[in-house]
């Protein structure tokens, strides 16, 4: 069922890039290191590399995950402001990306548009990986889906409800989950859905509702994330209003299966897409959420690089 051997080499740029076999190949490789890490065993598989990772947006747990990942690989990560780098004064993505080849084996980047990452990704000989982009965010979902497999045991067959904006999560979540067997019910305001794209890929495994309670009736997972992302900003007091009755609260999760796992990819406006009961609450699993970021990434950069 799982299947490692076709990754080497690959970019990482949306989950619908890869097979089922090879999904769930890099979360039993995940779940190995991470063993690994637990036991201080040494497992320097990326001795002498080096990732590069550009940044044109902020981040916490991205930056920290992929640089400690690299370190614990026995390789060495290069933070890389776009601000201070000549990409930030015009200098073209494509000749960035093959000055980079030349340099490390590997490229991580956080950035704004979906084709800034698949024109790096053209024009680069070494992988590259999506730290977020406006239009997905896989390395997160490979993180939620370890978190999911950890918890329940497995992921085919369960629920997913996701609530609030259909967003660079929610477009990667609806991909993972179709590629695991899940189905996954999503519950946006008009005009704030999924991509279209990615929900007709996903087929028979998402259905789009309007109604927040109807998504999470049931639900063995409950996923929501902030109501502006970054780089919409501006937008934030007009979604506020839009998002106001998408709350995810005790009275919502009430429907949801009484083992639900409550998932939030961080980090949280607590009072806005979820409550602090719910976020904070027994059922909540986003910090082990969080340290997961660090164990499947460093699958799938061994498996890449
Ligand atoms: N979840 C996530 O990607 O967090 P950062 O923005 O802190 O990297
Ligand atoms: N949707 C959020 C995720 C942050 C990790 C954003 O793009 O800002």
């Amino acid at each position: 069922m799982e299947n490692i051997e076709t990754l080497r080499g690959r970019d990482f740029l949306t989950l619908g890039d890869f097979s089922p076999s090879e999904i769930m190949g890099i979360l039993g490789e995940a779940l190995r290191i991470k063993a690994l890490q637990k036991r201080r065993i040494p497992h320097p598989y990326l001795s002498g590399r080096t990732l590069a990772m550009i940044f044109e947006k902020s981040s916490t747990r991205t930056r920290v995950s992929f640089e400690v990942g690299m370190l614990q690989l026995g390789g060495q990560a290069i933070f890389l402001s776009s601000q201070d780098m000549q990409l930030g004064r015009g200098e073209s993505i494509s000749d960035t990306a093959k000055v980079l080849s030349g340099y490390v084996d590997g490229i991580m980047i956080r950035t704004f548009a979906h084709e800034t990452i698949q024109e790096l990704a053209e024009a680069a000989d070494i992988p590259v990986i999506n730290g977020l982009t406006d239009l997905h965010h896989p390395a997160q979902v490979m993180a939620d889906l370890l978190t999911i497999l950890e918890t329940k045991g497995r992921l085919q067959g369960l629920k997913m409800a996701y609530i609030g904006d259909g967003n660079n999560m929610a477009n990667s979540l609806v991909e993972g989950a179709a590629l695991t067997g899940m189905t996954i019910s999503a519950a946006c305001p008009d005009g704030y859905g999924p991509a279209p794209e990615v929900v007709a890929a996903a087929g028979d495994a998402v259905s789009l509702v309007d109604d927040p309670r109807e998504a999470v009736r049931n639900a063995d997972v409950v996923v929501t994330d902030v109501w502006a992302s970054m780089g919409q900003e501006e937008e934030q007091q007009m979604r506020m209003k839009a998002f106001a009755s998408y709350q995810v609260n005790d009275a919502l999760v009430s429907a949801a299966a009484s083992d639900y796992m409550f998932l939030h990819c961080l980090p949280a406006h607590r009072g806005e897409e979820v409550s602090a009961s719910v976020i904070d609450g027994p059922h909540s699993f986003v910090f082990p959420e969080a340290e997961n970021r660090l164990h499947a990434q460093k699958a799938i950069l061994k498996l890449l690089l």
